[in-house]
């Protein structure tokens, strides 16, 4: 299954990178996951949705063969990064590559609330009629890692903490039989 991960936070230590990787290597045998590049993008311009750059294009066409989405963010200041609503405006115009596609979030935090606020505004920008992405519904789904800065291995850079990687399993088997339903 070809997994697609976006995520949120450029930042060279980010704990939500650590968090992508640590999915690309716990999951390696069932998902192939390809972290993305969405630091190369430029600004959404609604002059050039018609006629993008050829890393737009790019990015686009890696989203649409996907057979989903995993979104892994930081919050910040109550809601998602720039750098990811700009990646999500671009996929929104013209060939609209996440309608009906399978989408998980999730993300990690140093604060008690591991980006609940963030994830709530994924949710309202991923229904939005450019986007219309399938989302993992909530009610349990919700991936939040709080207290992000005691929950990973400093040699390995992988999350550690047995109980979130015990649920991180349940949610990863979920949203791999939503996939395949889809
Ligand atoms: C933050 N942080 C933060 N945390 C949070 O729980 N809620 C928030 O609204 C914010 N807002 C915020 C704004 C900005 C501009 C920054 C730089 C940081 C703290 C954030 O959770 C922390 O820096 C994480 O480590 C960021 O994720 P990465 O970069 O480690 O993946």
């Amino acid at each position: 299954m070809n997994i697609v991960t976006i995520v949120g936070s450029i930042r060279k230590e980010s704990y939500n990178m650590k968090l992508a990787k640590t999915l690309q290597e716990r999951y390696k045998d069932k998902l192939n996951i390809n972290i993305i590049d969405i630091a190369s993008l430029p600004f959404f311009n609604q002059d050039e949705e018609e006629n993008p750059p050829q890393i737009v294009r790019e990015f686009k066409e890696t989203i649409a063969n996907a057979d989903g989405v995993i979104i892994v963010t930081p919050e910040y200041n109550w809601s998602v990064p720039g750098i990811l609503k700009n990646a999500l405006d671009w996929t929104s115009r013209v060939d609209k590559v996440l309608i009906g596609k399978p989408v998980m979030a999730l993300g990690a935090s140093m604060g008690m609330l591991g980006t609940v606020r963030a994830q709530m505004h994924l949710r309202e920008i991923l229904s939005s009629p450019g986007i219309q992405a399938k989302v993992l519904p909530p009610g349990g789904n919700e991936v939040l890692i709080g207290f992000a800065n005691q929950k990973f291995d400093e040699e390995t850079n992988q999350l550690a903490e047995e109980g979130t990687l015990n649920f991180l399993d349940s949610i990863i088997d979920k949203f791999t039989n939503f996939v395949k339903e889809a």
